[in-house]
């Protein structure tokens, strides 16, 4: 990438502070990201030298390999500059960035149409010496209606070939995982299918409330905010056929392929297939936490989910009559997140067989990333008896080679690999599926569940008979 820009638009904001600044040091920090020249684009008159401050502020507290003279330096190569989201505001801009250039819109997702049609007015969307793209953060639309209006208004500027719509999951270290596991291992894929495959869950419990958030989420609700995005991914590279070569173009269709053959929701199954819940007070380890509708900015009849749970059927040949469960809720149990996949029953030969679990292949992503496998073996002594063993595989902690999901994305980006970001009609086709539920949920209300429990008791009506969820909260010994 020598040579290029990167502009990122919201650049006094939360997301650059947290998240692109920190991936970004440390890209700097290996050596990825020589000749790459940041400028930060915000409508506070700040100057260059404050913002660097600023900068120089957000990495002390959120970047993990922090190191003061490293951190000053990165910092006093960024360039800044004041404006609004227009043509004429953004002409200095488009006199200072010449070349290859990535836009990053790090800002509130209300704004995303007009920064991508000002930038586009302003003359940044092309250039004849070199590329030019857009990163647009989730969500893309807060319904289907919606994300096509932004899509229009998008493509009157933007090529749809140069605008990366991201979705973090998928620069995480076990989702990208995911994918090489199912596809170069020769014995899992006879088994991926029906015939061997009882149910899938998906599952995100998260132990953090709504924080510092109240304005974003209590308009968006738990599925706007995990399912419809990043849930929705797991689930695709869980289902999808297999890739004839690891192309942008070939990934994307083979997800699109699988999101088309989910089973439409409709007024009349809403209810038996879902289910969602808001979190009332109750304790995350020793702390006491307030009800979702006391939280700061929350209104105090607030009907937004902060817990969905959906349960999809897809109808094709591989997957017909396994249901998948796909579920996230704030303020939960556990942090222990995973995409656990249950094999069928065994004929029960042995002795004691009643009481052991079927195998389980589960790709944990949190609290540390693993892939584990309970498997059947003998006990031993000298009768003959099966129990349950876990093989597991830690995922390498190198920390100079693992990389965070935004430091992949933000290579992957530059680099202009577009394999880990959405196409549009991925994104038209999560919102087609969850059109219905979102109308359906327009009444009613959801069902409370106390702030560190497993959850609202009507998420056990989607599961088909035999199933039951994995649980939140896990004891030591239990399974993975
Ligand atoms: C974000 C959601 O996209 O993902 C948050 O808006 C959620 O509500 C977060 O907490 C979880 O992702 P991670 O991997 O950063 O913990």
């Amino acid at each position: 990438m020598p040579g290029a820009n990167l502009v990122i638009l919201g650049a006094t904001g939360d997301l650059t502070q947290r998240l692109l600044m920190p991936a970004l040091y440390r890209l700097y920090r290996l050596g990825y990201a020589r000749g790459l020249r940041i400028t930060g684009y915000s409508i506070e008159g700040w100057s260059r030298e404050r913002f660097r401050n600023h900068i120089h502020k957000a990495l002390r507290a959120f970047a993990p390999d922090y190191q003061a003279a490293q951190a000053r330096r990165f910092a006093a190569g960024l360039d800044y500059i004041s404006g609004g989201l227009d043509a004429k505001q953004m002409a200095p801009l488009a006199q200072r960035i010449q070349g290859s250039a990535l836009f990053y819109l790090a800002l509130p997702p209300p704004l995303f149409g007009t920064a991508a049609v000002a930038l586009g007015e302003a003359g940044l969307a092309k250039t004849a010496r070199g590329w030019r793209r857009l990163v647009v953060e989730k969500p893309f639309g807060t319904d289907l209606a919606s994300a096509e209006a932004l899509r229009k208004q998008i493509h009157s500027q933007w090529a749809e070939d140069n605008v990366l719509r991201i979705d973090h999951f998928l620069g995480k270290e076990t989702t990208q995982n995911l994918m090489v596991f199912r596809f170069a291992n020769r014995f899992l894929e006879p088994l991926w299918n029906s015939a061997h495959v009882s149910q899938v869950q998906i599952n995100c419990p998260e132990m953090l409330g709504v924080e510092h958030r109240a304005a974003y989420y209590d308009h968006a609700g738990a599925l706007r905010d995990m399912l419809q995005n990043h849930l929705m991914q797991l689930f695709c590279l869980t289902a999808m056929e297999p890739p004839a070569s690891w192309d942008a173009e070939v990934l994307r269709d083979h997800k699109v392929e699988v999101l088309r053959a989910v089973v439409p929701f409709t007024a009349r199954n809403v209810r038996r297939y879902t289910a969602r819940g808001q979190y009332v007070a109750g304790r995350i380890g020793r702390k006491r936490v307030p009800a979702y509708r006391r939280e700061p900015g929350i209104p105090a009849n607030s009907h937004t989910e902060t817990f969905a749970a959906l349960r999809f059927e897809v109808n094709n040949w591989r997957w017909r009559g396994v249901p998948f469960y796909l579920r996230s809720g704030k303020r939960m149990a556990s942090n222990r997140w995973g995409i656990a996949v249950e094999f069928k029953q065994v004929p029960d030969v042995l002795p004691g067989a009643q009481t052991i679990a079927n195998n389980w292949m589960v790709f944990r992503l949190k609290p540390q990333e693993s892939l584990n496998l309970v498997a059947t073996a003998k006990v031993p002594g000298a009768k003959l008896e099966a129990h349950n063993v876990v093989l597991t595989a830690p995922y390498a902690r190198d920390p100079d080679k693992e990389f965070s999901a935004y430091e992949q994305l933000l290579m992957d980006a530059l680099e202009g690999d577009r394999s880990h970001f959405l196409r549009f009609d991925e994104v038209e086709w999560a919102w087609r599926l969850l059109d219905p539920v979102l109308r359906a949920w327009r009444h009613g209300e959801p069902e409370p569940y106390a702030s560190g429990s497993e959850g609202p008791a009507s998420q056990n009506r989607l599961l088909a008979p035999g199933h039951r969820w994995r649980p939140v909260k896990v004891s030591a010994g239990d399974l993975p």
